[in-house]
Protein backbone atom coordinates (compact mmCIF):
# COMPACT_ATOMS: atom_id res chain seq x y z
CA UNK A 1 0.00 0.00 0.00
CA UNK A 2 0.87 3.09 -0.64
CA UNK A 3 1.43 5.21 2.93
CA UNK A 4 0.48 9.50 2.57
CA UNK A 5 3.49 9.95 4.57
CA UNK A 6 6.17 7.66 4.52
CA UNK A 7 8.10 9.39 7.66
CA UNK A 8 5.89 10.50 10.26
CA UNK A 9 8.01 12.29 13.94
CA UNK A 10 5.18 12.26 16.36
CA UNK A 11 6.47 14.63 19.35
CA UNK A 12 4.94 14.42 22.42
CA UNK A 13 5.28 10.46 24.14
CA UNK A 14 2.15 10.78 26.37
CA UNK A 15 -1.21 9.18 26.15
CA UNK A 16 -1.79 10.60 22.74
CA UNK A 17 1.59 11.04 21.14
CA UNK A 18 1.82 6.83 21.65
CA UNK A 19 -1.67 5.99 20.24
CA UNK A 20 -0.91 8.58 16.82
CA UNK A 21 2.90 6.88 16.46
CA UNK A 22 1.12 3.23 16.73
CA UNK A 23 -1.33 4.03 14.50
CA UNK A 24 1.06 5.85 12.15
CA UNK A 25 3.07 2.69 12.43
CA UNK A 26 0.20 -0.08 11.55
CA UNK A 27 -0.60 2.64 8.58
CA UNK A 28 2.81 1.88 7.29
CA UNK A 29 4.77 4.40 8.10
CA UNK A 30 8.01 4.88 9.49
CA UNK A 31 7.36 6.60 12.81
CA UNK A 32 10.19 8.75 14.86
CA UNK A 33 9.18 9.33 18.54
CA UNK A 34 10.45 12.57 20.73
CA UNK A 35 9.66 14.22 24.40
CA UNK A 36 11.70 16.92 25.92
CA UNK A 37 11.40 14.63 29.19
CA UNK A 38 14.43 12.42 29.09
CA UNK A 39 13.74 8.79 28.60
CA UNK A 40 9.85 9.44 27.69
CA UNK A 41 9.94 8.34 24.04
CA UNK A 42 11.82 4.98 24.56
CA UNK A 43 9.22 4.28 27.55
CA UNK A 44 6.70 5.20 24.53
CA UNK A 45 8.52 2.55 22.09
CA UNK A 46 8.47 0.14 24.65
CA UNK A 47 4.50 0.41 25.49
CA UNK A 48 4.23 0.14 21.61
CA UNK A 49 6.07 -2.88 21.49
CA UNK A 50 4.12 -4.31 24.87
CA UNK A 51 0.87 -3.30 22.60
CA UNK A 52 2.13 -5.29 19.77
CA UNK A 53 2.92 -8.14 21.71
CA UNK A 54 -0.62 -8.40 22.95
CA UNK A 55 -1.99 -8.09 19.39
CA UNK A 56 -0.24 -11.34 18.71
CA UNK A 57 -1.36 -12.94 21.80
CA UNK A 58 -4.57 -12.49 20.57
CA UNK A 59 -3.99 -13.64 17.54
CA UNK A 60 -4.54 -10.13 15.30
CA UNK A 61 -1.16 -9.73 14.37
CA UNK A 62 1.53 -12.12 13.11
CA UNK A 63 4.98 -12.49 14.29
CA UNK A 64 6.32 -11.36 10.96
CA UNK A 65 3.84 -7.87 11.02
CA UNK A 66 4.62 -7.72 15.01
CA UNK A 67 8.36 -7.74 14.07
CA UNK A 68 8.11 -5.31 11.37
CA UNK A 69 6.22 -3.06 13.44
CA UNK A 70 8.74 -3.09 16.32
CA UNK A 71 11.37 -2.00 13.61
CA UNK A 72 9.32 0.91 12.12
CA UNK A 73 9.59 2.70 15.13
CA UNK A 74 11.94 4.97 16.76
CA UNK A 75 12.67 7.29 19.99
CA UNK A 76 15.00 10.18 18.93
CA UNK A 77 16.40 12.82 20.88
CA UNK A 78 17.49 15.34 18.75
CA UNK A 79 14.81 17.38 15.89
CA UNK A 80 18.04 17.15 12.93
CA UNK A 81 16.84 13.86 13.17
CA UNK A 82 13.59 14.47 11.66
CA UNK A 83 14.97 16.25 8.65
CA UNK A 84 13.20 13.69 6.06
CA UNK A 85 10.17 13.25 7.52
CA UNK A 86 7.27 14.32 5.58
CA UNK A 87 4.68 14.77 8.67
CA UNK A 88 5.11 16.04 12.16
CA UNK A 89 2.36 15.28 14.63
CA UNK A 90 2.55 17.26 17.86
CA UNK A 91 0.50 16.05 20.94
CA UNK A 92 2.69 18.17 23.25
CA UNK A 93 0.95 19.78 26.18
CA UNK A 94 -1.12 21.68 25.32
CA UNK A 95 -0.28 25.63 25.99
CA UNK A 96 -0.27 28.02 22.45
CA UNK A 97 3.60 29.44 23.38
CA UNK A 98 5.15 25.75 23.68
CA UNK A 99 2.65 24.12 20.61
CA UNK A 100 4.24 27.55 18.12
CA UNK A 101 7.66 27.41 19.58
CA UNK A 102 7.94 24.01 18.59
CA UNK A 103 6.82 24.83 15.11
CA UNK A 104 9.28 27.73 14.49
CA UNK A 105 11.42 25.69 15.27
CA UNK A 106 10.67 22.13 13.21
CA UNK A 107 10.34 24.61 10.24
CA UNK A 108 13.81 25.58 10.36
CA UNK A 109 14.86 21.60 10.40
CA UNK A 110 12.10 20.04 8.04
CA UNK A 111 12.20 20.52 4.23
CA UNK A 112 9.52 23.43 3.20
CA UNK A 113 6.61 20.09 1.96
CA UNK A 114 6.46 18.72 5.22
CA UNK A 115 2.86 19.02 6.93
CA UNK A 116 2.88 20.03 10.76
CA UNK A 117 0.21 18.59 12.54
CA UNK A 118 -1.41 19.69 15.77
CA UNK A 119 -3.61 17.30 17.82
CA UNK A 120 -5.02 20.33 20.30
CA UNK A 121 -8.38 19.99 21.48
CA UNK A 122 -8.89 23.84 22.20
CA UNK A 123 -6.53 25.93 20.84
CA UNK A 124 -6.83 27.58 17.42
CA UNK A 125 -5.14 25.96 14.59
CA UNK A 126 -5.28 29.35 13.02
CA UNK A 127 -3.08 31.03 15.90
CA UNK A 128 -0.59 28.10 16.45
CA UNK A 129 -0.06 28.01 12.27
CA UNK A 130 0.48 31.86 12.89
CA UNK A 131 3.90 31.23 14.35
CA UNK A 132 5.10 30.05 10.56
CA UNK A 133 6.50 30.78 7.83
CA UNK A 134 4.42 28.30 5.21
CA UNK A 135 1.16 28.78 7.93
CA UNK A 136 -0.58 26.65 4.89
CA UNK A 137 1.08 23.51 5.65
CA UNK A 138 -0.19 23.84 9.12
CA UNK A 139 -3.34 21.49 10.34
CA UNK A 140 -5.40 20.20 12.56
CA UNK A 141 -5.15 16.05 13.35
CA UNK A 142 -7.12 15.69 16.45
CA UNK A 143 -7.29 12.69 17.91
CA UNK A 144 -9.58 11.00 20.47
CA UNK A 145 -8.05 9.05 23.92
CA UNK A 146 -7.55 6.27 23.46
CA UNK A 147 -6.34 6.11 19.93
CA UNK A 148 -6.43 2.92 18.90
CA UNK A 149 -10.00 2.63 19.69
CA UNK A 150 -11.42 6.29 19.05
CA UNK A 151 -11.54 5.25 14.87
CA UNK A 152 -12.59 9.15 14.45
CA UNK A 153 -10.15 12.19 13.79
CA UNK A 154 -11.06 15.92 13.37
CA UNK A 155 -9.32 17.19 10.76
CA UNK A 156 -9.07 21.09 10.89
CA UNK A 157 -7.76 23.35 8.49
CA UNK A 158 -6.92 27.03 10.28
CA UNK A 159 -7.16 30.32 8.11
CA UNK A 160 -4.31 29.48 5.60
CA UNK A 161 -4.13 25.73 5.61
CA UNK A 162 -4.05 24.34 1.99
CA UNK A 163 -6.56 22.21 0.79
CA UNK A 164 -4.21 19.35 -0.32
CA UNK A 165 -2.61 19.29 3.25
CA UNK A 166 -6.28 18.56 4.71
CA UNK A 167 -6.75 15.76 1.79
CA UNK A 168 -3.53 14.34 2.31
CA UNK A 169 -4.48 13.71 6.63
CA UNK A 170 -7.69 12.41 5.65
CA UNK A 171 -6.17 9.94 3.81
CA UNK A 172 -3.54 9.55 6.19
CA UNK A 173 -6.63 8.40 8.71
CA UNK A 174 -8.40 6.51 6.83
CA UNK A 175 -4.89 4.33 5.88
CA UNK A 176 -5.29 3.91 10.03
CA UNK A 177 -8.45 2.38 9.72
CA UNK A 178 -9.97 6.06 11.41
CA UNK A 179 -12.28 8.30 9.58
CA UNK A 180 -11.60 11.51 8.78
CA UNK A 181 -14.21 14.08 9.47
CA UNK A 182 -13.62 17.95 8.33
CA UNK A 183 -14.02 20.52 10.55
CA UNK A 184 -13.64 24.53 10.36
CA UNK A 185 -11.24 25.99 13.18
CA UNK A 186 -13.72 27.06 15.44
CA UNK A 187 -14.14 26.35 19.36
CA UNK A 188 -14.24 22.79 20.04
CA UNK A 189 -14.12 21.73 16.22
CA UNK A 190 -17.09 19.25 16.15
CA UNK A 191 -17.23 16.61 19.30
CA UNK A 192 -16.14 18.76 21.94
CA UNK A 193 -18.40 21.42 20.50
CA UNK A 194 -21.45 19.06 20.23
CA UNK A 195 -21.30 17.44 23.29
CA UNK A 196 -22.13 20.60 24.91
CA UNK A 197 -26.08 20.20 24.75
CA UNK A 198 -25.58 17.01 27.43
CA UNK A 199 -24.25 17.67 30.39
CA UNK A 200 -24.89 21.38 30.87
CA UNK A 201 -28.34 20.80 30.36
CA UNK A 202 -28.75 18.53 33.11
CA UNK A 203 -26.80 20.32 35.26
CA UNK A 204 -29.38 22.98 34.97
CA UNK A 205 -32.02 20.38 35.80
CA UNK A 206 -30.20 19.24 38.37
CA UNK A 207 -29.88 23.20 39.82
CA UNK A 208 -33.35 23.75 39.46
CA UNK A 209 -34.25 20.65 42.13
CA UNK A 210 -36.29 18.77 39.27
CA UNK A 211 -34.59 15.33 40.25
CA UNK A 212 -31.53 13.90 42.01
CA UNK A 213 -28.11 13.01 39.97
CA UNK A 214 -29.23 9.51 39.54
CA UNK A 215 -32.58 9.83 38.87
CA UNK A 216 -31.63 12.41 35.53
CA UNK A 217 -29.11 9.23 35.12
CA UNK A 218 -31.21 6.75 34.84
CA UNK A 219 -33.87 8.75 32.93
CA UNK A 220 -31.85 9.60 29.78
CA UNK A 221 -30.41 6.27 29.78
CA UNK A 222 -33.39 4.61 29.96
CA UNK A 223 -35.60 7.30 27.58
CA UNK A 224 -33.31 7.98 25.35
CA UNK A 225 -30.76 5.05 25.36
CA UNK A 226 -27.79 6.99 26.44
CA UNK A 227 -25.22 4.07 27.48
CA UNK A 228 -23.53 6.46 30.51
CA UNK A 229 -25.96 9.07 32.32
CA UNK A 230 -24.50 12.58 32.13
CA UNK A 231 -23.16 12.53 35.32
CA UNK A 232 -21.20 9.11 35.55
CA UNK A 233 -20.23 10.75 32.18
CA UNK A 234 -18.96 13.80 34.36
CA UNK A 235 -17.70 11.34 37.24
CA UNK A 236 -15.48 8.94 34.06
CA UNK A 237 -14.12 11.92 32.42
CA UNK A 238 -12.83 13.94 36.02
CA UNK A 239 -14.40 17.21 36.76
CA UNK A 240 -10.75 18.79 36.35
CA UNK A 241 -10.88 18.11 32.67
CA UNK A 242 -14.70 18.65 31.99
CA UNK A 243 -15.31 21.80 34.15
CA UNK A 244 -12.40 23.88 32.37
CA UNK A 245 -13.57 22.44 29.08
CA UNK A 246 -17.06 24.14 29.55
CA UNK A 247 -15.80 27.15 30.85
CA UNK A 248 -13.30 27.68 27.52
CA UNK A 249 -15.77 26.99 24.97
CA UNK A 250 -18.75 29.16 26.69
CA UNK A 251 -16.06 31.84 26.84
CA UNK A 252 -14.59 31.40 23.29
CA UNK A 253 -17.70 31.47 22.26
CA UNK A 254 -18.68 35.32 23.87
CA UNK A 255 -20.98 33.44 26.65
CA UNK A 256 -23.22 31.69 24.12
CA UNK A 257 -26.25 31.09 26.55
CA UNK A 258 -26.50 27.97 25.46
CA UNK A 259 -22.91 26.83 26.78
CA UNK A 260 -23.13 28.33 30.50
CA UNK A 261 -21.50 26.23 32.43
CA UNK A 262 -22.29 25.55 35.96
CA UNK A 263 -22.15 26.54 39.73
CA UNK A 264 -22.78 22.65 40.20
CA UNK A 265 -19.22 21.92 39.08
CA UNK A 266 -17.22 24.61 39.96
CA UNK A 267 -18.05 24.40 43.41
CA UNK A 268 -17.44 20.43 43.48
CA UNK A 269 -14.57 21.15 41.54
CA UNK A 270 -13.24 23.30 44.29
CA UNK A 271 -13.89 20.75 46.82
CA UNK A 272 -11.69 17.87 45.03
CA UNK A 273 -14.58 15.59 43.97
CA UNK A 274 -13.78 15.27 41.15
CA UNK A 275 -15.51 11.93 40.11
CA UNK A 276 -13.94 8.17 40.14
CA UNK A 277 -10.65 9.43 40.22
CA UNK A 278 -10.97 10.98 43.90
CA UNK A 279 -13.37 8.15 45.09
CA UNK A 280 -16.06 10.60 44.99
CA UNK A 281 -18.09 12.76 42.38
CA UNK A 282 -21.69 12.70 42.04
CA UNK A 283 -21.46 9.12 43.16
CA UNK A 284 -19.30 7.55 45.78
CA UNK A 285 -16.49 5.02 44.85
CA UNK A 286 -15.76 3.24 47.94
CA UNK A 287 -14.17 0.51 46.55
CA UNK A 288 -13.63 1.80 42.90
CA UNK A 289 -17.34 0.88 42.11
CA UNK A 290 -20.50 3.14 41.49
CA UNK A 291 -22.50 3.59 44.55
CA UNK A 292 -25.80 4.57 43.99
CA UNK A 293 -29.05 4.86 46.24
CA UNK A 294 -31.75 2.10 45.02
CA UNK A 295 -34.78 3.46 43.70
CA UNK A 296 -37.84 4.32 46.15
CA UNK A 297 -40.46 1.62 45.65
CA UNK A 298 -43.93 2.60 43.87
CA UNK A 299 -46.48 3.44 46.73
CA UNK A 300 -49.59 1.25 46.74
CA UNK A 301 -52.81 3.52 47.27
CA UNK A 302 -55.84 1.39 48.51
CA UNK A 303 -58.30 2.62 45.84
CA UNK A 304 -57.06 4.61 42.28
CA UNK A 305 -59.02 7.81 41.69
CA UNK A 306 -60.33 7.80 37.99
CA UNK A 307 -58.09 9.70 35.09
CA UNK A 308 -59.24 12.82 33.40
CA UNK A 309 -56.56 13.62 30.37
CA UNK A 310 -55.94 16.97 28.79
CA UNK A 311 -57.15 17.34 25.59
CA UNK A 312 -53.88 18.76 24.21
CA UNK A 313 -51.86 15.62 25.96
CA UNK A 314 -49.01 14.76 23.66
CA UNK A 315 -49.80 11.26 21.92
CA UNK A 316 -53.60 11.90 24.00
CA UNK A 317 -54.74 8.33 22.10
CA UNK A 318 -51.78 6.44 23.43
CA UNK A 319 -52.14 8.05 26.57
CA UNK A 320 -55.75 7.03 26.40
CA UNK A 321 -54.72 3.62 25.74
CA UNK A 322 -52.25 2.94 28.10
CA UNK A 323 -54.10 4.46 30.98
CA UNK A 324 -56.79 1.88 29.82
CA UNK A 325 -54.71 -0.86 29.57
CA UNK A 326 -53.43 -0.21 33.31
CA UNK A 327 -56.35 -0.54 34.33
CA UNK A 328 -57.70 2.97 34.99
CA UNK A 329 -61.28 4.72 34.66
CA UNK A 330 -61.03 7.21 32.40
CA UNK A 331 -63.41 9.96 32.86
CA UNK A 332 -64.60 11.29 29.23
CA UNK A 333 -66.09 14.26 30.18
CA UNK A 334 -65.46 17.94 29.41
CA UNK A 335 -63.71 19.13 32.38
CA UNK A 336 -62.63 16.69 35.24
CA UNK A 337 -64.74 15.44 38.23
CA UNK A 338 -63.82 16.72 41.39
CA UNK A 339 -61.72 13.69 42.54
CA UNK A 340 -60.42 12.86 39.37
CA UNK A 341 -56.67 12.78 38.83
CA UNK A 342 -55.92 15.15 36.09
CA UNK A 343 -52.82 14.37 33.82
CA UNK A 344 -51.20 16.57 30.74
CA UNK A 345 -48.55 15.70 28.41
CA UNK A 346 -47.04 18.73 27.65
CA UNK A 347 -44.08 19.32 25.30
CA UNK A 348 -41.10 22.05 26.43
CA UNK A 349 -44.13 23.36 28.90
CA UNK A 350 -43.89 22.82 32.61
CA UNK A 351 -46.62 21.42 34.76
CA UNK A 352 -47.98 24.77 36.11
CA UNK A 353 -48.22 26.38 33.30
CA UNK A 354 -50.25 23.69 31.59
CA UNK A 355 -52.86 23.80 34.52
CA UNK A 356 -52.48 27.69 34.66
CA UNK A 357 -53.33 27.64 31.29
CA UNK A 358 -56.16 25.08 30.90
CA UNK A 359 -57.52 25.90 34.33
CA UNK A 360 -57.13 23.01 36.13
CA UNK A 361 -57.35 21.97 39.31
CA UNK A 362 -53.15 22.57 40.28
CA UNK A 363 -53.43 20.36 43.39
CA UNK A 364 -54.41 16.98 41.53
CA UNK A 365 -52.38 17.50 38.37
CA UNK A 366 -49.77 15.39 37.29
CA UNK A 367 -47.60 15.45 34.39
CA UNK A 368 -46.30 12.54 32.14
CA UNK A 369 -43.19 13.02 29.77
CA UNK A 370 -45.11 11.48 26.25
CA UNK A 371 -42.72 12.88 24.12
CA UNK A 372 -41.18 9.60 23.01
CA UNK A 373 -43.29 6.42 22.60
CA UNK A 374 -44.42 4.12 25.59
CA UNK A 375 -43.60 1.03 23.79
CA UNK A 376 -40.14 2.77 23.02
CA UNK A 377 -39.19 3.54 26.24
CA UNK A 378 -37.72 1.21 29.18
CA UNK A 379 -39.02 4.38 31.62
CA UNK A 380 -42.23 6.67 32.39
CA UNK A 381 -41.65 9.93 33.90
CA UNK A 382 -43.87 11.86 35.89
CA UNK A 383 -43.76 15.28 36.67
CA UNK A 384 -45.58 17.02 39.49
CA UNK A 385 -45.91 20.73 40.03
CA UNK A 386 -45.68 23.00 43.53
CA UNK A 387 -49.08 22.19 44.39
CA UNK A 388 -49.67 18.48 43.22
CA UNK A 389 -51.28 16.76 46.54
CA UNK A 390 -49.03 13.97 47.69
CA UNK A 391 -51.91 10.94 47.56
CA UNK A 392 -52.48 12.18 43.83
CA UNK A 393 -48.77 11.87 43.04
CA UNK A 394 -48.48 8.64 44.34
CA UNK A 395 -51.33 7.80 43.06
CA UNK A 396 -50.12 8.46 39.21
CA UNK A 397 -47.01 6.93 40.54
CA UNK A 398 -48.48 3.28 41.38
CA UNK A 399 -50.81 3.36 37.94
CA UNK A 400 -48.29 3.94 35.74
CA UNK A 401 -46.05 1.65 37.59
CA UNK A 402 -48.66 -0.96 37.60
CA UNK A 403 -47.24 -2.98 34.66
CA UNK A 404 -43.83 -3.10 36.21
CA UNK A 405 -42.33 -0.32 33.86
CA UNK A 406 -39.93 1.99 35.72
CA UNK A 407 -41.36 4.85 36.97
CA UNK A 408 -39.64 8.36 38.30
CA UNK A 409 -41.56 11.10 39.72
CA UNK A 410 -39.84 14.33 39.34
CA UNK A 411 -40.32 18.22 40.50
CA UNK A 412 -42.04 20.31 37.94
CA UNK A 413 -39.55 21.57 34.88
CA UNK A 414 -39.80 22.72 31.64
CA UNK A 415 -39.62 19.58 29.01
CA UNK A 416 -39.09 17.37 31.81
CA UNK A 417 -35.58 15.63 31.82
CA UNK A 418 -35.27 14.07 28.10
CA UNK A 419 -37.51 16.66 26.30
CA UNK A 420 -34.94 19.54 27.82
CA UNK A 421 -31.65 17.59 27.38
CA UNK A 422 -32.47 15.94 23.90
CA UNK A 423 -33.57 19.65 22.09
CA UNK A 424 -30.98 21.05 23.72
CA UNK A 425 -28.43 18.79 22.28
CA UNK A 426 -29.96 18.66 18.28
CA UNK A 427 -30.22 22.66 18.94
CA UNK A 428 -26.76 22.86 19.28
CA UNK A 429 -25.73 20.33 16.65
CA UNK A 430 -28.32 22.12 14.32
CA UNK A 431 -26.87 25.67 15.02
CA UNK A 432 -23.03 24.27 13.75
CA UNK A 433 -24.39 23.30 10.49
CA UNK A 434 -25.86 26.28 10.49
CA UNK A 435 -22.25 27.95 11.15
CA UNK A 436 -20.61 25.49 8.63
CA UNK A 437 -18.35 24.04 11.53
CA UNK A 438 -18.96 20.95 9.57
CA UNK A 439 -21.23 19.12 6.96
CA UNK A 440 -24.29 17.31 8.82
CA UNK A 441 -22.85 14.03 7.57
CA UNK A 442 -19.33 14.17 8.99
CA UNK A 443 -21.21 16.04 12.54
CA UNK A 444 -23.44 13.04 12.95
CA UNK A 445 -20.17 10.37 12.26
CA UNK A 446 -17.87 12.66 14.79
CA UNK A 447 -20.41 12.09 17.38
CA UNK A 448 -21.59 8.94 17.50
CA UNK A 449 -17.91 7.68 17.24
CA UNK A 450 -16.08 10.72 19.50
CA UNK A 451 -19.33 10.92 22.14
CA UNK A 452 -20.45 7.22 21.75
CA UNK A 453 -24.21 8.98 21.69
CA UNK A 454 -26.80 6.08 20.57
CA UNK A 455 -27.67 8.25 17.53
CA UNK A 456 -26.29 11.49 15.81
CA UNK A 457 -27.73 14.48 17.16
CA UNK A 458 -29.41 15.20 14.06
CA UNK A 459 -30.91 11.44 13.45
CA UNK A 460 -31.83 11.75 17.16
CA UNK A 461 -34.12 15.04 16.06
CA UNK A 462 -35.37 13.41 12.96
CA UNK A 463 -36.26 10.55 15.08
CA UNK A 464 -38.26 12.82 17.76
CA UNK A 465 -39.76 15.17 15.22
CA UNK A 466 -37.98 18.09 13.74
CA UNK A 467 -41.02 19.81 14.91
CA UNK A 468 -41.56 18.33 17.97
CA UNK A 469 -38.17 19.90 18.93
CA UNK A 470 -38.79 23.23 17.55
CA UNK A 471 -42.01 22.95 19.97
CA UNK A 472 -40.19 22.07 23.07
CA UNK A 473 -37.43 24.79 22.11
CA UNK A 474 -40.30 27.54 21.83
CA UNK A 475 -41.69 26.48 24.73
CA UNK A 476 -39.01 26.02 27.22
CA UNK A 477 -37.76 29.23 26.02
CA UNK A 478 -41.46 30.67 27.19
CA UNK A 479 -41.31 28.94 30.71
CA UNK A 480 -37.35 30.35 31.25
CA UNK A 481 -37.12 32.91 29.62
CA UNK A 482 -33.41 32.06 28.82
CA UNK A 483 -31.74 32.69 25.28
CA UNK A 484 -30.18 29.47 26.12
CA UNK A 485 -33.60 28.10 24.25
CA UNK A 486 -33.99 30.00 21.25
CA UNK A 487 -33.85 27.59 18.46
CA UNK A 488 -31.57 27.66 15.40
CA UNK A 489 -32.38 29.27 12.57
CA UNK A 490 -31.00 25.64 10.71
CA UNK A 491 -34.17 23.75 13.35
CA UNK A 492 -36.27 26.51 12.96
CA UNK A 493 -36.40 26.57 9.23
CA UNK A 494 -36.15 22.45 8.81
CA UNK A 495 -39.05 21.95 11.88
CA UNK A 496 -41.19 24.66 9.77
CA UNK A 497 -40.88 22.76 6.71
CA UNK A 498 -41.11 19.71 7.59
CA UNK A 499 -37.56 18.35 6.35
CA UNK A 500 -34.93 16.63 7.44
CA UNK A 501 -32.30 17.80 9.60
CA UNK A 502 -29.50 16.37 7.82
CA UNK A 503 -31.01 18.73 4.69
CA UNK A 504 -28.84 20.80 3.10
CA UNK A 505 -29.75 23.43 0.48
CA UNK A 506 -28.58 23.30 -3.20
CA UNK A 507 -25.87 25.20 -4.41
N1 LIG B 1 -5.68 13.20 26.67
C1 LIG B 1 -6.71 13.41 25.86
O1 LIG B 1 -7.82 12.90 26.11
C2 LIG B 1 -6.54 14.24 24.62
C3 LIG B 1 -7.43 14.05 23.55
C4 LIG B 1 -7.26 14.78 22.38
C5 LIG B 1 -6.22 15.69 22.30
N2 LIG B 1 -5.39 15.87 23.36
C6 LIG B 1 -4.28 16.84 23.19
O2 LIG B 1 -3.09 16.12 22.92
C7 LIG B 1 -1.96 16.78 23.48
C8 LIG B 1 -1.23 15.86 24.41
O3 LIG B 1 -2.09 15.35 25.38
P1 LIG B 1 -1.71 14.07 26.27
O4 LIG B 1 -2.96 13.73 27.02
O5 LIG B 1 -1.07 13.04 25.45
O6 LIG B 1 -0.64 14.72 27.28
P2 LIG B 1 0.45 13.97 28.15
O7 LIG B 1 0.71 14.86 29.30
O8 LIG B 1 0.07 12.55 28.40
O9 LIG B 1 1.74 13.96 27.19
C9 LIG B 1 2.40 15.12 26.77
C10 LIG B 1 3.85 14.75 26.52
O10 LIG B 1 4.48 15.83 25.86
C11 LIG B 1 5.77 16.04 26.42
N3 LIG B 1 6.13 17.42 26.18
C12 LIG B 1 5.66 18.52 26.80
N4 LIG B 1 6.19 19.63 26.25
C13 LIG B 1 7.02 19.22 25.26
C14 LIG B 1 7.82 19.90 24.31
N5 LIG B 1 7.88 21.24 24.28
N6 LIG B 1 8.51 19.17 23.42
C15 LIG B 1 8.45 17.82 23.45
N7 LIG B 1 7.72 17.14 24.32
C16 LIG B 1 6.99 17.82 25.21
C17 LIG B 1 5.61 15.66 27.87
O11 LIG B 1 6.85 15.30 28.44
C18 LIG B 1 4.64 14.48 27.79
O12 LIG B 1 5.31 13.24 27.66
C19 LIG B 1 -2.51 18.05 24.11
O13 LIG B 1 -2.46 19.09 23.19
C20 LIG B 1 -3.96 17.68 24.40
O14 LIG B 1 -4.80 18.80 24.48
C21 LIG B 1 -5.51 15.15 24.50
Amino acid sequence: MNVNFSKTAVIGAGAMGRGIAQMAAQAGSEVFLMDSLPGAAERGIASLSEQWDKLHAKGKLDAQARDALVARVRAVTSMEELVGCDLVVEAIIEDLEAKRQLFRTLESVVAPATVLATNTSSLSVTAIAKALAHPERCAGFHFFNPVPLMKVVEVIAGFKTSAEVCGRLAGFAEQMGHKAVRAQDTPGFIVNHAGRGYGTEALRIAGEGVADFATIDRILKDQAGFRLGPFELLDLTGLDVSHPVMESIYHQYYEEPRFRPSVITAQRLAAGALGRKTGEGFYRYPDGTQQAAEEPPAPKPEVLPGVWISPRAARRAELIKLVHDLGAQIETGATPSTTALILVAPLGFDVTTVAAVERLDATRTVGIDMMIDDAATRRRVLATNPATRVDIRDAAHALFARDGKAVSVIRDSGGFVTQRVVAAIVNIAADMCQQEVCSPADLETAVTRGLGYPQGPLAMGNLYGPTNMLEVLFNLQTVYGDPRYRPSPWLRRRGALGLSLMHEEEA
